[in-house]
Order: structure tokens, then C-alpha cells, then sequence
């Protein structure tokens, strides 16, 4: 196993290029299955997850081949509706085949994910939607058995919480549904927004884009078009928190501004100064003029606060001249990160879904050894090495590795003294 060592204190500067959005390519990769041909997807991250769903998708019968960051994906194939408790998991992202599934095979076997690092994380959500389309979904053995006598059937939908994935699944499933589906409180994110895009260049009938309401009007077939993963806004927050908290100044390329709103504020209600692009961010935080102040952040569903930025900006807070109160109202267990922070001193207290940060105002954490617990913990105690005065030690980088594609060259380009190791 290999973990992540890195000489901190170091400003970041120059030019970070972000990759496609690894929560936008699992979908989009798993809509595949919906039709026959060859799918074209381009600006498709290679990383842990993305080479979990092709795994998946050659398991169920599709081929494919890589170009760089192309990928073509044969929906041919497909034969198999069986997802195993070995790939599901290593990424429970994988419940994402059983929409498309359903509704091309009428059957799907899909292996419970079971909780994570971050939470119980049930599927109920999903279930409920597809049952709502006439499916029959039996919970034996570890597995989700789900059976359509016949084809889907379109219906509403209503989610008591906006759910990612649950949208997207019961987006794919009613797509080839028949009759007109209406999911109600759906998910906001813009990788849905991205996901109906690809849905409606293979044919599909889908209003709604953007809004917490979106109508399916069933087809009866779909054909492979070719679609463009958008850019990851977690791996491009990420970065612009990493400056920040270096005090360095550097432009994070290729990424969408207008998918950070909620960022963009906060950073500059913490005194670092923001400049928005079309297509990049701008990140001024030179040690001397900017003194990070506290700032307060609670986790919404989007257009609000992400979760997955979370565990980054509280690496932030750590150095700020007051008191942050962080909020995490979408994971019961999203605080991982925090006892690793406090071997690097932070002094950071927890009462349930809340943690008061004490910034050390300016007074850097210090190096130590420290272990990723998830993907986003994993990238805040990245952040606090960076800033860290000494050597961070983070074992267990398999789980960077799920999300962050070339997180040490990438870092390396900015200036950061970072390499791998063997543990
Ligand atoms: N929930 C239920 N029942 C369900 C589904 C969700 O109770 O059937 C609850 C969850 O436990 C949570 C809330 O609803 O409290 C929202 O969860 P959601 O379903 O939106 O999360 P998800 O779809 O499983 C996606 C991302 C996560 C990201 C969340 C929230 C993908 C592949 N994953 O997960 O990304 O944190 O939305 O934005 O899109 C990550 O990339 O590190 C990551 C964890």
C-alpha cells in the first residue's frame, strides 16, 4: 500500500488543470447500459471509480476502449443483470447500474452497498421510485432482486430528501419507461443536469433541467450519442481551498465557476480574494495580505454548501483568527477527518453534526502521521499537510485515488513538495 508524504509550508502557485467530474462520469458511464452501440464520452477522469464502473459494466456483458480521456462504450453486449457484492462494495456508486438495467432488461441484482466511512447511507429512496414504477423489488441474501413484469410504468416520484443518485437512477429508469414520470424534489446537482443531457442527446423526453421538478415522458428506444463529462467542481474546490490555505495565488483552469456559488462566498466572506472566469478561478492569498477569518458553513443540498467540500474548507478554518461553526446536515458521520486534524493541532470540538474550529490564527498546524479515512477526509488532511509546517504522512491514498486524478503531479505543478511512498 502507498501513502502520500508531503513537506508542507510551501505557498501553492501557477496553474492547476481539473479533470472531468467523477460523480457526473459514474452516471453517465452507467447510462450506457440503456442502449445498444457505441457510446462516445469524453473528458472521462481515470481514476479508481471510473475503472470500478467499467469493470461493472464489462461484468454485465459491454466492452469498451480508452483514448486519453475518451471512452468508448459498447451498450451492445449487454447481457448479464447482476452486479456482485465485490465490485459494489469497493464503490457503492455501483447501484447506479439498476435504472438503466430495469429498464432495458426489466431485471436488475444489485448487491446492497451496506454503510460507509460517511454513514449508513441506505438506498430506500431508490427502491421506493422504481416500486412506484411497477417494479418488484425483494431485499435476499445481501441483494436487491428487482423484477418489471412488463415495461416500466411511468408514475410520480416524490423524494422526502433530494437524493443524488436516487434521481439519477429513477431519471435512467423512466426514460424508457412507458407514460409520462414526474419526479418531485428531485436533486439539483449539476452532474443531473449533465446526466440529462447525455439522456436527451440518445433520444429522451425530460423538462425540467436544473429545477426540483423533472418530467420523463417515456420512448421506446434510445440510441448511443456521444456526450462531455463536465468538470469536476470538487476536485476545482478542492484546489481553490488548498490555495487559500497556503496563501498562495494561483488560477484553478478548466473547471465551471458557476457550479461553486456557495465557494466562491465563502472564500471571499474568509478574506481571500476570488477572481471568476468562464471557465477558471482565480485564487489570491499571499500569506502577508490575507489573514483567513472565520467563516461559518453548514452542507446543503445544491445550490447550497457541499458536503464533499466540507471536510477541505474546515482544513481551511484551522488557520483562521476566530471560531468557525461547521454544520454537516447531509452525513450523519462526516466528521472523520477531525481527529487526524487534531494530531496536527487543530483544536476542533464536536457535538453531533456540528464542530466548532479554532482557528490558530495563522500559526501553521504542524506535520504529522496521519490516516485517510474516506475521499474528501482524505483531500482536507492533503489541504492541512500543504499548509502544515513539516512532513504529513497520509497512509491509505487508495482512497484519494478514488477521486482526485494526478493528485502529485498536479500538486507538484503548483509547487508543492508531495510524492508517494510505499507504507
Ligand atoms: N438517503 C437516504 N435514502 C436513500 C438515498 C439517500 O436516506 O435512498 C439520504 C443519505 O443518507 C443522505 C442524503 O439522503 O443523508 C443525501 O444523499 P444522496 O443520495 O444525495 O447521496 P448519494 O447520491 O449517495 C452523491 C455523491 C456523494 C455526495 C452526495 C451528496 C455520487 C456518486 N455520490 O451520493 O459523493 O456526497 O451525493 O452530495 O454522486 C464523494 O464524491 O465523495 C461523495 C460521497
Amino acid at each position: 500500500m502507498k501513502k502520500l508524504v508531503i513537506e508542507g509550508g510551501k505557498p501553492l502557485h501557477g496553474t492547476v488543470k481539473i479533470s472531468g467530474a467523477k460523480n457526473a462520469a459514474l452516471p453517465l458511464m452507467a447510462a450506457t447500459l440503456l442502449a445498444p452501440g457505441v457510446h462516445i464520452l469524453n473528458n472521462v477522469p481515470d481514476l479508481r471509480d471510473t475503472r470500478t464502473i467499467l469493470r461493472l459494466l464489462e461484468s454485465l456483458g459491454l466492452t469498451w476502449e480508452r483514448e486519453g480521456s475518451t471512452l468508448r462504450i459498447d451498450g451492445t453486449g449487454l447481457k448479464y443483470s447482476e452486479a456482485s457484492y465485490e465490485l459494489v462494495k469497493t464503490m457503492r456508486a455501483s447501484v447506479l447500474v439498476l435504472g438503466p438495467l430495469l429498464a432495458r432488461l426489466g431485471r436488475a441484482k444489485v448487491s446492497l452497498p451496506g454503510g460507509c466511512a460517511i454513514g449508513a447511507r441506505p438506498i430506500n429512496f431508490h427502491l421506493m421510485g422504481f416500486e412506484q414504477l411497477g417494479v418488484q423489488c425483494d431485499l435476499e441474501g445481501g441483494y436487491v432482486d428487482a423484477i418489471s413484469p412488463g415495461r416500466l410504468q411511468g408514475n410520480n416520484v416524490y423524494f422526502d430528501i433530494p437524493s443524488v443518485t436516487g434521481t439519477e437512477n429513477i431519471l435512467m429508469a423512466a426514460t424508457l419507461a412507458e407514460g409520462t414520470t414526474i419526479i418531485k424534489n428531485a436533486a439539483k446537482e449539476p452532474e443531473i443536469g449533465n446526466l440529462i443531457d447525455m439522456l436527451c442527446s440518445m433520444g429522451a423526453n425530460i423538462e425540467g433541467k436544473g429545477s426540483d421538478r423533472l418530467e420523463i415522458q417515456g420512448v421506446e428506444k434510445l440510441t448511443a450519442a456521444e456526450s462531455r463529462i463536465i468538470p469536476d467542481r470538487i476536485e476545482a474546490g478542492t484546489y481553490a481551498i488548498a490555495v487559500a490555505a497556503t496563501g498562495g495565488d494561483a488560477i484553478i483552469q478548466n473547471c465551471d465557476p458557476s457550479h461553486l456559488p456557495s465557494l466562491v462566498d465563502k472564500l471571499r466572506l474568509a478574506g481571500v480574494e476570488v477572481e471568476v472566469g468562464e471557465d477558471f478561478l482565480h485564487i489570491l492569498a499571499e500569506e502577508k495580505k490575507t489573514q483567513i477569518k472565520a467563516v461559518d458553513v453548514t452542507t446543503l443540498p445544491y445550490p447550497g454548501y457541499p458536503t464533499d467540500l466540507q471536510a477541505q474548507f474546515m482544513a481551511l478554518m484551522t488557520g483562521s483568527n476566530g471560531v468557525s461553526v461547521i454544520h454537516e446536515t447531509i452525513f450523519e458521520n462526516r466528521f472523520m477527518h477531525v481527529a487526524e486534524l487534531q494530531r496536527m493541532g487543530a483544536d476542533i470540538k464536536i457535538d453531533g453534526r456540528i464542530a466548532m474550529v479554532k482557528g490558530r490564527s495563522g500559526l501553521p498546524l504542524t506535520g504529522a502521521q496521519v490516516m485517510a479515512t474516506d475521499l474528501r477526509a482524505s483531500s482536507s488532511l492533503v489541504i492541512a499537510g500543504l499548509a502544515a509546517s513539516g512532513r504529513t504522512d497520509i497512509s491509505r491514498i487508495y482512497h484519494l485515488e478514488r477521486g482526485y486524478e494526478d493528485i502529485v503531479g498536479k500538486l507538484s505543478g503548483l509547487g508543492a513538495t508531495v510524492w508517494k511512498e510505499d507504507e
